[in-house]
């Protein structure tokens, strides 16, 4: 039978491609996007956020099998917090209800490799209290003090410590709901395609995301690593970053991290 599936992001790059796989397979899927979407919603307010929650809801008929968080911005700008993170989290924690009352529901989010790089901490502490307008305050301090550029990757690093604790939480795990990330490398999308046409910029990206295995990813090899996460299939994994990064993770961190 058809699962209904909603997609975030679903305008473009890897929200896009996997809607098209999950359509392709028969799937039922919502889209929710700025525009061009089945449901449109800006994801960086509070108000787009409970949109999306209430015509997703309208639209599942109370019953959601999973859900998967793709739209993100790549900015110097405290937009990357908004989005990235407040606008995967309280969506996420809007549909969980809608996911509860499935036989077999599943969640995964879009991390990224740039969540193990230099992070502002106390942007990322007033994310894990949940208090948006203080993540925001700290975040325009970071543009003030030139450390903009920080505000990707702490968006992405709170993401995945939001994602280590709410798996395992009787929310989660406790309502048979598996909540997983994966963390790709660079992805050829239209949010680095422009970047990467500039030489110079190519060369200070591959420096940070050196990626040996087969190197920039398509937006299709993330979706088919979301998909698994989301499938019937995946009964215990849960809590869990999966790099899908040509090798980024392991030659940054080392083998060490274990
Ligand atoms: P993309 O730019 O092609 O797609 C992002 C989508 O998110 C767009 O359709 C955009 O409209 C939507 N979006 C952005 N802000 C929104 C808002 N306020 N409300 C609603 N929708 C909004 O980028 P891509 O590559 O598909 O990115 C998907 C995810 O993958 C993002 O979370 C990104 O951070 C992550 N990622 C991408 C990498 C890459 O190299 N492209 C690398 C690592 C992670």
């Amino acid at each position: 039978m058809a699962r209904h599936i909603a997609v975030t992001g679903s305008a473009s790059g890897i929200g896009k491609a996997l809607v098209e796989m999950l359509q392709e397979r028969g799937e039922t899927t919502t889209g929710i996007d700025r525009d061009a979407a089945d449901v449109t919603a800006d994801l960086s307010t509070a108000d787009g956020r409970a949109r999306a929650v209430a015509e997703v809801s309208e639209r599942s008929g109370g019953q959601l099998d999973a859900v998967v968080a793709c739209a993100g911005v790549s900015s110097f700008d405290p937009i990357a917090v908004s989005v990235n993170y407040f606008g995967v989290v309280h969506l996420l924690e809007g549909l969980r209800p809608l996911l509860a009352a499935a036989p077999n529901p599943r969640a995964a989010v879009v991390g990224s490799i740039a969540g193990t790089q230099p992070a502002e901490q106390a942007v990322i502490e007033a994310c894990l209290r949940d208090d948006e307008a203080t993540a925001m305050d700290r975040a325009r301090a970071a543009v003030d003090n030139g450390t903009g550029s920080r505000l990707y990757p702490s968006s992405k690093s709170a993401l995945a410590q939001w994602l280590r604790r709410a798996a395992v939480s009787a929310d989660w795990a406790g309502a048979g709901i598996p909540l997983n990330a994966v963390a790709p490398g660079v992805v050829l999308s239209p949010m680095t395609v422009p970047l990467l046409a500039d030489d110079a910029m190519k060369k200070v990206m591959d420096r940070a995301v050196p990626m040996p295995l087969n190197g920039h990813a398509e937006p299709a090899v993330i979706a088919a690593a979301l998909r698994w996460l989301i499938s019937v299939e995946n009964t215990h994994m849960t809590g869990q970053v999966l790099y899908v990064d040509g090798g980024a993770e392991a030659t940054l961190r080392g083998p060490e991290v274990f």
